[in-house]
């Protein structure tokens, strides 16, 4: 059996017989390999004496090139590492030609590696992103079993639209040339294969709820699919969301919660990939130092997630909220693209941003929503113009966390998705857990996505994901 490189890194090299394979990053004066497996960020240095082996075979060591080495696992005497392998068995599983292998040893703009996503993951920053990905993931596992939720998996493919925004993706099998077509005209679905409509899930949240209401407490993790035609840093058309539902919490129960679950799993990371974020962090400065003063961030990567683990997140109503933006200097200055007028304004990312990153600099979750601008399954606070939502806005990032405290009174719901022009029938089960043993409860999202690309300190969503979705870009 060969040797993870993250596992040799921790034994002590004492001349004993290692086998390592992996992929070539550098092969430096037909010398010195630098090999990565993917376990760790560190290259293993193994050192070719290449009089000892066939001429064709050396020339084939080429950055990208798969190995497997064997050798001696000894102290190393170059600087830059402590350990090496001396070779003394090379295999070449398949070699990269230097003329078309696109991912050399110089520095790749990101915009170039999207579109190599298939081999992206071979460089440094990518892996090392991958695998705080990864370990978010099981983070998030881990602190729902600890809280003593269970995992339920929701479907993909749905009926109904949860959010009401009317922004997914049809799954029909019905030949676009050849539509069946009713009396009217249009495309007859129910001879589709569902015998209905049917889409792409934008949110597990409400077959979600209905596990809640017998389970307890439950969480489901999984993509979600948007149709919005949003072409930002932070918006993905699919994406992963990781979304908890509580029987008998209110508001400040979820709150609570989505605080506590997002201290602890980056908490998580900070203590499981210090060695990649240690490298991430240094990109970031990097990354910063080449922005304009005013535009830079006042704090490094390590920094701001120590800061979100140790500082508590302000809370603000909205109507507060809509008081700071309305006086606030941007808005004055008319510097925002959205000016603050009234109240009931729907907050742009801009608007978030500032009140996390200059008013409170701060996390900080807003609550209390004018029901027009939210959800139809918010309950109705007993001014009968604010609904129990709250928002949790991140610097760097505006919103991460979206969530509410759900409607649980028959009437008040039924009233609420008639207001907003939603099909009854296509919800009946949803308002049967009103019928049957009603309960108060609540819940969020977190888009994971987000999380991540807080946690990595990189500046665009779709370098965070294997392989990005986006308007006009599905490849891979
Ligand atoms: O605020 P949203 O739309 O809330 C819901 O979907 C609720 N059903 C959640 C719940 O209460 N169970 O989305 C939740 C989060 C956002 O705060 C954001 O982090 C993320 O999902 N999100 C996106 N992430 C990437 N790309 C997009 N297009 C996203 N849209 C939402
Ligand atoms: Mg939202």
């Amino acid at each position: 059996m060969s040797s993870k490189i993250k596992q040799l890194l921790t034994q002590k090299p004492e001349g004993q017989q290692v086998s390592v394979q992996g992929w070539v990053r550098t092969f430096r004066a037909n010398r010195f390999i630098a090999l990565n497996d993917g376990s760790t960020l560190a290259n293993l240095q193994c050192v070719v004496d290449y009089e000892n082996f066939d001429e064709n075979l050396i020339r084939k060591i080429t950055t990208g090139a798969a190995v497997k080495i064997t050798g001696q696992y000894v102290e190393s005497s170059g600087k830059g590492q402590a350990s090496e392998i001396q070779v003394s068995e090379l295999h070449l599983y398949g070699s990269a030609d230097p003329e078309t292998y696109p991912i050399q040893p110089k520095k790749h703009s990101f915009e170039f590696l999207r579109e190599k996503a298939h081999l992206r993951v071979r460089t440094a920053t990518f892996s090392a992103v991958m695998r705080v990905r990864a370990a978010l993931s099981f983070a998030v596992h881990d602190f729902f079993r600890a809280e003593g939720f269970h995992y339920v998996h929701t479907p993909i493919i749905t009926g109904s639209d949860a959010e009401g925004a009317g922004e997914m993706f049809r799954v029909s099998t019905i030949d676009p040339k050849n539509p069946p077509l009713n009396e009217e005209g249009n495309v007859n679905y129910k001879e589709d294969f569902f015998g209905k409509e049917t889409h792409l899930t934008v949110s597990g949240q409400l077959e979600a709820e209905t596990y809640a209401m017998g389970l307890g407490e439950v969480y489901t993790f999984g993509p979600t699919f948007r149709a919005e035609n949003s072409n930002t840093t932070r918006h993905l058309a699919e994406f992963w969301m990781i979304e908890p539902e509580m029987a008998f919490y209110d508001l400040i129960d979820n709150m609570d919660l989505a605080e506590k679950f997002i201290k602890s799993v980056l908490r998580y990371v900070l203590v499981h990939c210090k060695e990649d974020l240690a490298f991430l962090d240094e990109r970031f400065t990097k990354e910063e130092q080449s922005k304009p003063q005013a535009q830079r961030s006042a704090m490094g990567l390590l920094e701001k997630i120590n800061f979100v683990v140790d500082n508590e997140f302000k809370r603000v109503s909205y109507t507060e909220a809509i008081d700071i933006l309305r006086n606030s200097k941007p808005n004055k200055k008319k510097k925002f693209d959205y000016i603050i007028e009234e109240w009931g304004a729907d907050l742009q990312s801009e608007h978030e941003r500032f009140l996390v990153e200059k008013h409170f600099k701060t996390p900080v979750i807003l609550f209390d929503y004018p029901a027009k601008i939210k959800a139809f399954y918010m309950r109705l606070n007993d001014d009968g113009k604010t609904v129990r939502a709250m928002d949790i806005l991140f610097p760097g990032i505006g919103e991460i966390v979206g969530g509410s405290q759900r409607e649980e009174r028959l009437d008040i719901l039924q009233e609420r998705i008639k207001a907003m022009g939603i099909e009854e029938e296509e919800l009946w089960w949803y308002l049967d857990l009103r019928k049957f043993g009603t309960a108060p409860h609540s819940g969020f999202g977190l888009g994971f996505e987000r999380l991540v690309l807080f946690a990595t300190g990189m500046g665009n969503i779709r370098d965070v994901i294997p392989f990005p979705r986006t308007p006009q870009n599905a490849s891979f």
